[in-house]
């Protein structure tokens, strides 16, 4: 089952081809070629030395079979290393192997080594082009694609970084068989974050494959289980064609666009889940499993201000947990949690928005200034209690 499927994003001044197949690393250089219009030159393959050990010679040698001249450049495996001090490691790798306007970053990884990747070939000599090649779940089906690019600062997630699309974007998904189960758990946390603003189909076809291919059997299935290929891909296919038709709409998140269809929705349970990875230094947690916390937390506040019904929070909360066990959070101060709201990059008039529920598929935003401090408490309280 080798059959590879293609999403267009349209985005500007001229889109981008995400393909979605098995087996597509071998000839991962072919098709860096055709994103490059037929021509190979120089190539960057930034990655981490976990990664590289897995895949990283296979694609080197199918980039230089197809021509590339490549220089590998590791960066180290985290999201303490989406730093400052990683990305001017990584610039002047850029330079010291003379990279020129006219060559490629490739970014092969998940979301770490492709938002330092890619903000690195933004600024690099005013910008070079770039390719994402994501190694994990969440990085298939929202880093690697809608062009958000960055690192964190002392501040906070995210804090620095640009809106730079790639060329081109390569899923493939038999990499996912050497994903840990905790990072399966983290994409699949993603995918019901897509799901939940999305609507009732993406929902249910998410939930409908974690009952049935649960991550915890996921690579022992692998191999010889077609269905389980040929639904992931599926899977894939829509969480993806679901962001590109929110970035198309909204590419560089608008400050003013508060409608259901603005990019900002595409951060529901994402106020919570950067506060709580900061708190936790960035270790404690993956961060799709601080989304998981997240999602129930922005489902519980839904509640509490009457905008989602108890069932609706039962059902998101019963999908999340399908995604796998998240570690405990309840020994947490949330006082500390709701204080690191304020550095929240998406305060808009420096007022936080938040992204809340009236309905799968129904999101809001909702101003901080309207949610008492109870409801926090008490939505907190929620989620941490079994
Ligand atoms: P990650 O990049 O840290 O990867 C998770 C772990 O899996 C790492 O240890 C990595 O070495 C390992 N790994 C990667 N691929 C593997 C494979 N195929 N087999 C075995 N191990 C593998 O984490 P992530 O969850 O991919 O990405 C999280 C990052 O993405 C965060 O920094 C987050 O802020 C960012 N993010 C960005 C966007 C965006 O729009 N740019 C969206 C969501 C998340
Ligand atoms: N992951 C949020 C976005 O791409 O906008």
């Amino acid at each position: 089952m080798n059959k590879t499927v293609s999403i267009n994003f349209q985005t500007a001044p001229s889109g981008y081809a995400v393909e979605i197949g098995r087996d597509r690393l071998t000839t991962s250089g072919d098709w860096a070629k055709a994103c490059r219009g037929g021509k190979a030159g120089k190539a960057a393959l930034v990655s981490n030395p976990k990664v590289f050990g897995l895949y990283g010679e296979e694609v080197k040698t199918s980039l230089q079979n197809a021509g590339f001249d490549v220089f590998v450049c590791l960066i180290g495996d985290g999201e303490r290393f989406k730093s400052f001090k990683t990305l001017q490691k990584t610039l002047d790798i850029f330079s010291e192997n003379r990279l020129s306007r006219t060559d490629v970053v490739i970014a092969l990884g998940g979301g770490v080594v492709g938002d330092l990747a890619g903000f690195a070939a933004s600024i690099y000599l005013r910008g070079v082009a770039f390719l994402q090649m994501p190694t994990t779940l969440l990085s298939m089906i929202d880093s690697s694609v809608g062009g958000k690019t960055g690192v964190n600062s002392s501040y906070g997630k995210n804090l620095i970084g640009a809106f730079y699309q790639p060329k081109g974007v390569l899923v493939d998904v038999q990499t996912l068989k050497t994903l840990p189960k905790r990072e399966l758990t983290a994409g699949f946390c993603e995918a019901i974050k897509q799901g939940a603003i999305a609507n009732r189909q993406l929902f249910d076809q998410t939930a409908v494959f974690l009952d049935t291919f649960q991550p915890r059997s996921f690579v022992r299935l692998f191999d010889d289980d077609d269905d389980l290929v040929r639904s992931l891909i599926s899977l894939l296919r829509e969480q993806i064609a679901f962001k590109a038709k929110i970035v198309a709409n909204d590419e560089r998140e608008s400050p003013d666009k508060i409608d259901a269809k603005s990019r900002k929705i595409l951060n529901f349970g994402h106020t919570f889940a950067h506060a709580l990875e900061k708190v936790t230094n960035y270790r404690y947690l993956k961060h799709g499993e601080a989304v998981g916390y997240g999602i129930c937390f922005a489902a519980e506040l839904s509640k509490k201000l009457g905008l989602l019904s108890p069932n609706k929070v039962n059902l998101l909360n019963d999908v999340v947990h399908r995604a796998g066990v998240l570690p405990p959070i309840s020994s947490i101060d949330p006082r500390i949690i709701f204080e690191t709201f304020k550095f929240d990059k998406k305060l808009v008039n420096n007022s936080l928005q938040w992204i809340l529920l009236k309905d799968v598929g129904k999101p809001v935003i909702f101003p901080h200034s309207d949610v008492p401090q109870s409801a926090l408490m008490s939505a907190f309280k929620n989620i941490t209690r079994s």
